[in-house]
C-alpha cells in the first residue's frame, strides 16, 4: 500500500473519461483501491476518485463517518464503487459548498441532484443498488463526475462563489474534499 500523489486541477488527465474495469477481485484492483484508501485517509477525503492518482479506470471510493462538527450531515458507509451507473430519480437540486483533493484550498457552490439512484459493482463484483438523497449523493455525483472528466468548477452556475477556503470561512472548519 502506498499513498499516490494526487492530480491537481490543470492536469488533462483529469479531464479524460475512466474506462470500465473488466475484471474483479484481481490483485491489482485490490491494489488499486487500497491505495486509494490510504491516499483519501492521508489528505482526509470524503471520496476519491482513480483518476485523481492517475489511473483511468471506473472506480471511486467514498464514505465519511458521524463527525460531530457537522451534526447535519448524515453519514455515509465506505463504499468502493466500480463502473458507477447514475440514475435521477427527479429534477429535485440543492446547493452545497464542495471541495475536492484535486482543487486543493478552494470550496465552491455547487447544485447537485437531491435524489439518486446509483448502481455498480464493489471489488469482487457483486451488485451495489442504492437509493440516497442529501450528502451522500452529492459525493457520489461528485465523484462520479471525475469519471467523465468533469471537475466540480465545471459545475458552479455563479463563480462568485466559489474562492478560498480560509477566506471564505475564515472561522469554520472546513468541510472534507472529495
Ligand atoms: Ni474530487
Amino acid at each position: 500500500m502506498a499513498v499516490r500523489s494526487l492530480l491537481r486541477m490543470g492536469d488533462p488527465f483529469l479531464l479524460q473519461k475512466a474506462e470500465p474495469v473488466l475484471s474483479f477481485d484481481t490483485p491489482e484492483l485490490h491494489e488499486l483501491i487500497a491505495d486509494m484508501r490510504e491516499t483519501m485517509a492521508a489528505h482526509n477525503g470524503a471520496g476519491l476518485a482513480a483518476p485523481q492518482i492517475g489511473v483511468g479506470l471506473q472506480v471511486v471510493i467514498f464514505g465519511m463517518g458521524v463527525n460531530p462538527r457537522y451534526p447535519d450531515a448524515e453519514p455515509v458507509p465506505d463504499t468502493v464503487l466500480i463502473n458507477p451507473e447514475l440514475i435521477t430519480l427527479n429534477e429535485d437540486m440543492d446547493d452545497a459548498w464542495e471541495g475536492c483533493l484535486s482543487v486543493p484550498g478552494m470550496r465552491g457552490w455547487v447544485p447537485r441532484y437531491s435524489h439518486l439512484r446509483y448502481r455498480g459493482f464493489d471489488l469482487h463484483g457483486q451488485l451495489i443498488d442504492r437509493t440516497v438523497t442529501g450528502f451522500h449523493a452529492r459525493v457520489v455525483q461528485h465523484e462520479v463526475d471525475h469519471l467523465q472528466g468533469i471537475l466540480y468548477p465545471m459545475r458552479i452556475r455563479d463563480l462568485r462563489q466559489f474562492g478560498f477556503v480560509d477566506v471564505l470561512f475564515p472561522t469554520m472548519d472546513p468541510a472534507q474534499d472529495n
